[in-house]
């Protein structure tokens, strides 16, 4: 049905993505990043409203721009891509959006790539990166996802189910 088969589940996706920020600059497929954005695109959105648009940057100029104006993704200008997670300016805006980004994620991870989310919605930068990047006025700018072929393999340390799982009541 996907047309695109990766080898890697969805759970072990779920439980094996990490922030990649380091990437070896070997360039990304097309068709990867479409099917990427179809997994974003089709995450849940409240009523069906679907308030996303992507934008997939790969020209280096600007790759380097978007990056300058982060504060903590600078690490954006090494990327082969990095899609520009937009809303429309709904009522849940922010949850469809991130929404949609933890889906990228999760898929670009399937799809053996590295990705990071940088923070959009809140920062004092978002209107620049939005004026960037041609997206109309009164549009949200949720996130900023860097994607490449991964260079580093983190741990990170997550607290245990037993911490976080709590049956009938907290
Ligand atoms: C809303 C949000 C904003 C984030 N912003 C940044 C960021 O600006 N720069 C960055 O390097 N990582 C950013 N991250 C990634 C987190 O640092 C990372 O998810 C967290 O440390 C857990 O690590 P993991 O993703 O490897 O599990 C952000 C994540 C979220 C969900």
């Amino acid at each position: 049905m996907l047309g695109w088969s990766t080898g890697m589940d969805c759970i072990e996706a779920l439980k094996t993505r990490r922030s990649i920020r380091a990437y070896t600059g070997e360039p990304v497929a097309r068709e990867a990043i479409e099917d990427i954005i179809d997994c974003g695109r089709l995450a849940a959105t409240a009523v069906n409203i679907q308030p996303w648009e992507f934008v997939v940057v790969t020209e280096t100029e600007m790759l380097r721009a978007i990056a300058r104006a982060t504060d903590f993704g600078r690490f954006i200008a090494q990327a082969a891509v990095c899609v520009v997670v937009l809303c429309k300016d709904t009522k849940y805006y922010l949850e469809d959006g991130c929404n949609a980004s933890q889906n990228i994620l999760v898929a670009a991870r399937a799809h053996g790539l590295g990705a990071c989310w940088v923070a959009g919605d809140k920062k004092p930068y978002a209107e620049k990166v939005r004026r960037m990047i041609g997206a109309p006025d009164g549009s949200r700018l949720i996130s900023l996802l860097p994607i490449g072929h991964p260079a580093e393999e983190p741990r990170k340390d997550k607290r245990p189910l037993s911490d976080v799982l709590h049956w009938e009541k907290f």
